[in-house]
C-alpha cells in the first residue's frame, strides 16, 4: 500500500492491471477493448473472469428482426410540407425494451423511436450500429452494464455507447422511453466558447457506475445485437457480467434532466439553439426546462422556418404554453423542413394582451435532425390527422384577419414607437 492514495489519470473501477495490455495480472483475467475510431479513439478495457468470446457456436445465429422488433426498422417515407403531432403509444401487447422499440423519425446519421415496455428483457442487448440516448419520460429501473448497474428515474438521460452489453431491469409500473441512435459518433456535450462549461449543465452532471455486480454464474445467457436491421444472438456458458474492473474513458452514463440549469436572457430571445445539451452527428438535442419567462424580450417563440432540420419535440411535464394546449405529456411534436410554425393562436394573443407568465413551468426534448431525414409508417399511424387545423385561429379571430386599415395603423405605431427603449437598460444619462 501507499502512503497517500492517489487518482489515476483515466477513471478505474475494481481489479485492473498497472496499464493497459500490461502487467502479471494479464494471466489471471481476460481484458477486453472496447475502442472507437479503429482503436484510435475513445477507448475502454473490461477485465473478465472468462474470455468474451466463449459463445455456444451451434445456438449462435441470425434473426428475423420483423419478428423480433416488428416497427424498429418501420419503413420510412419523405416528410415535408406538413406539421404531425404523434399521440401517445399504447402498444398492442407487452413487449420488452427493444422488442418494443417504434422508429419514428430518422437520417442517414441519426434517428428517434419510442418504446413503452410492458415485459422484462430475457435477454442482454448490444447495439452494434449505435450509440443510444434514452430519455425516460415515465418509469424507472436499473440499467445494468458490463461497468455496473445505473438506476434511473424518470427524467434521466441514460447514454449506452456502441457496443456496451446491457440489460434494463424495469421497475412495476408504466415506462414510456424517448430512444435516440446515434449512427456516425457519440453525443458530445454542448457548449459554446463564450459561455463555457457549466452552461446548461456541467460534466460533474454525468454519473458513471461505479458499483460493479460481478456475475460468477453458470447457465445460457443469451446477447441479442443489432447491426442495421440485422439481428443476431450469441449463447454463452457464463454471466456476461462477470468484470472484476474496468479503466477507461468510454462509459455508460446517466444525466438527469433536472441538472439542466437554462440560459435565459431579460432582454432578448434565447433562441431553440441555446438550450442544445448534446450534439450529436446529424442531430442535436435539446432541453426546454422550467425557467424564467423574458422580461423584455420576446418570450413566446418567433415564427420561425428551420431550413436545414426537421424538428422534434417530446412533450415531458407541464403545460406547454407556446403550444396553446394542443399536446399533453408523452406526445411528440414533428415540424419538417421549411415549414413555418411558432405559437400557436392562444399563445400568441397571450403576448399581445401582455400576460406574461412569470415562469414556464414545462420539460420537453427537442431533438432536430440535419435534412434529409424521413418519418416512419409507424409515426404516420400515430399522427393526429388534425394538427395542421390547430393554427386555424389565425384565419378565425378576429384580431389576426384582414383589415384593410392595418397598414395605417402599423404605420402610426411605429412612428409612435420610433424612439422606445427598453425599460430595463443602463443609467438614463442621456435624458
Ligand atoms: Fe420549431
Amino acid at each position: 500500500m501507499e502512503k497517500f492514495e492517489y487518482f489515476s489519470g483515466i477513471p478505474e473501477v475494481g481489479i485492473v492491471p498497472r496499464a493497459p495490455h500490461a502487467a502479471p495480472l494479464m494471466r489471471h483475467v481476460y481484458e477486453q477493448e472496447h475502442g472507437r475510431g479503429g482503436f484510435a479513439g475513445k477507448v475502454s478495457h473490461t477485465y473478465h473472469l472468462y474470455p468474451p468470446t466463449n459463445w455456444l457456436p451451434e445456438e449462435s445465429r441470425l434473426l428475423d428482426g420483423a419478428g423480433f422488433a416488428p416497427h424498429w426498422d418501420s419503413p420510412l417515407r419523405p416528410v415535408g410540407g406538413v406539421h404531425h403531432a404523434l399521440g401517445v403509444l399504447e402498444p398492442e401487447a407487452p413487449r420488452d425494451v427493444y422488442r418494443g422499440m417504434g422508429r419514428l423519425i430518422a437520417n442517414a446519421t441519426a434517428a428517434m423511436s419510442v418504446t413503452a415496455p410492458g415485459a422484462p428483457m430475457d435477454y442482454l442487448f448490444e447495439h452494434h450500429s449505435a450509440t443510444l440516448v434514452f430519455f425516460v419520460h415515465e418509469g424507472s429501473g436499473t440499467l445494468e452494464t458490463t461497468f455496473g448497474p445505473i438506476a434511473y428515474r424518470k427524467g434521466d438521460f441514460l447514454i449506452i455507447p456502441k457496443g456496451i452489453t446491457h440489460r434494463f431491469e424495469c421497475d412495476q409500473g408504466p415506462q414510456y422511453y424517448w430512444v435516440y441512435e446515434s449512427f456516425a459518433g457519440d453525443p458530445e456535450k454542448a457548449e459554446a466558447a463564450t459561455t463555457g462549461q457549466f452552461l446548461t449543465h456541467s460534466r460533474s452532471d454525468y454519473k458513471f457506475p461505479r458499483s460493479l455486480d460481478t456475475r460468477n454464474e453458470a447457465g445460457r445467457f443469451e446477447i441479442v445485437s443489432k447491426t442495421d436491421g440485422t439481428y443476431a444472438r450469441r449463447v454463452h456458458p457464463t454471466h456476461p457480467f462477470d468484470a472484476v474492473g474496468w479503466r477507461g474513458t468510454y462509459l455508460p452514463y446517466k444525466f438527469a434532466v433536472e441538472d439542466v440549469r437554462p440560459l435565459v436572457a431579460d432582454r432578448s430571445h434565447v433562441p431553440p439553439s441555446g438550450h442544445t445539451v448534446f450534439i450529436l452527428p446529424g442531430c442535436y438535442i435539446c432541453v426546454f426546462t422550467v425557467r424564467s419567462a423574458e422580461k423584455e424580450g420576446l418570450w413566446v417563440p418567433f415564427f420561425h422556418n428551420n431550413l436545414d432540420y426537421c424538428e422534434t419535440l417530446g412533450y415531458h411535464v407541464g403545460r406547454f404554453f407556446s403550444r396553446g394546449g394542443v399536446f399533453s405529456e408523452g406526445m411528440v411534436s414533428v415540424h419538417p423542413v421549411g415549414l413555418p410554425h411558432g405559437p400557436h393562436p392562444k399563445a400568441l394573443a397571450a403576448l399581445l394582451d401582455d400576460k406574461r407568465p412569470q415562469v414556464f413551468e414545462e420539460v420537453g426534448i427537442m431533438a432536430d435532425f440535419a435534412n434529409p431525414a424521413k418519418i416512419s409508417d409507424f409515426a404516420l399511424g400515430l399522427s393526429r390527422p388534425d394538427y395542421m387545423a390547430s393554427w386555424s385561429g389565425y384565419t378565425t379571430e378576429p384580431r389576426f384577419l384582414h383589415d384593410p386599415g392595418r397598414l395605417a395603423k402599423v404605420r402610426s405605431e411605429a412612428d409612435r414607437l420610433a424612439d422606445a427603449r427598453d425599460r430595463l437598460r443602463p443609467g438614463a444619462s442621456e435624458e
